[in-house]
């Protein structure tokens, strides 16, 4: 029977957070708890989701896709050590695809809903490119990820204010004139005077009447981002999503979710060296026990 899969991506802020940490191990308790489950990378700069799995180098992965030498992404979806867990490998070494053309992307987008799995769970990789932004805003689940550091915080900020601007901008993609106004309003310098969202909805509002204005923020509305703070080595580190909350629902007005934390284990880092599959720490590894509560409480 098909089924049509719940599409969760994880991004936000640079690299080093553990967001292919975080994917993996959302991934690894989706199937663990039965469900068909894929884990794709899409971190098409430096794809390393494999590696997480203990496959040196994987037989087949998106460039193959991207080539048309397999028709559909569940061509190259790869079986895993972990019963209803297959992976999708990312191009590793292909600089060409770290910026794929439109078309290729919206080819990966479209191609992903005809996924067989409960759950697809998308590891985005670093940065706010276009690309990035795109494949976060098309899925049901938008997960970023932080750890307690200031910095990491503002980036995982400037991330959800990169995907709030990029909806608004593709929302008004047939009006030149609210187009124009969005991107002024980006520039956070603006001769506008325009410093947040609100004052950017205000300015529409003038422009271009109430009911403009209500549909925009109404799809804004929409994105409702979850945050897990990661590498959490005492209670009060948890306090890095609740920041994300206030200042978009203040500066954004969206509505995060602060979803919880994982711990800080130092095993993780191990792992990576020693090309053994990050799944086998199941038992011994707190990190685990943090992200099956986070799974209980997004399913
Ligand atoms: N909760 C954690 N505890 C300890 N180390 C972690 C944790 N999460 C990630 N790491 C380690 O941090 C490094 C970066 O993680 P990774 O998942 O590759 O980040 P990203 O995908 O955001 O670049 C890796 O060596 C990983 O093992
Ligand atoms: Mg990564």
């Amino acid at each position: 029977m098909e089924i049509t899969p719940q599409i969760w991506a994880v991004g936000g802020g640079k690299g080093g957070v553990g967001k292919s940490t975080v994917s993996t191990l959302l991934a690894f308790w989706l199937a663990r708890m039965g469900n068909k489950t894929i884990l794709m990378d899409v971190d098409l700069g430096g794809a390393n989701i494999h590696t997480f799995m203990g496959i040196k180098s994987p037989p087949r992965t998106l460039n193959d896709f991207i080539a048309k030498r397999y028709d559909s992404l569940e061509d190259i979806s790869i079986e895993t050590e972990v019963e209803n867990l297959r992976i999708i490998c990312g191009a590793c070494d292909i600089l060409t695809l770290a910026n794929p053309h439109v078309a290729q992307k919206t080819k990966i987008i479209q191609n992903l809903s005809k996924l067989n799995a409960k759950y697809v769970v998308l590891d985005l990789g670093a940065g706010t490119s276009f690309n990035v932004l795109d494949f976060f805003l098309v899925v049901h689940r938008k997960i970023i990820v932080l750890t307690p550091q200031p910095i990491s915080i503002q980036n995982a900020y400037a991330f959800v204010r990169n995907a709030v601007f990029r909806r608004l901008s593709r929302l008004s993609s047939q009006q030149p004139y609210l187009q124009a106004l969005i991107r002024t309003a980006m520039d956070t310098n603006n001769e506008l005077r325009v410093k947040t969202i609100r004052d950017l909805y205000q300015v529409i509002e003038d422009a271009r009447g109430k009911n403009v204005m209500n549909d925009l923020e109404h799809e804004i509305g929409k994105i409702q981002p979850q945050v897990i703070t990661n590498m959490i080595t005492n209670p009060k580190d948890k306090n890095a999503g609740r920041v994300i909350q206030i200042v978009s629902e203040k500066y954004l007005m969206i509505h995060p979710t602060n979803l919880g934390g994982v711990v800080y284990d130092k095993r993780l880092h191990n792992v990576i060296t020693e090309m053994i599959p990050l799944t086998t720490l199941v038992k011994s590894s707190d990190a685990f026990a943090s992200v099956y509560d986070l799974v209980m409480k997004l399913i």
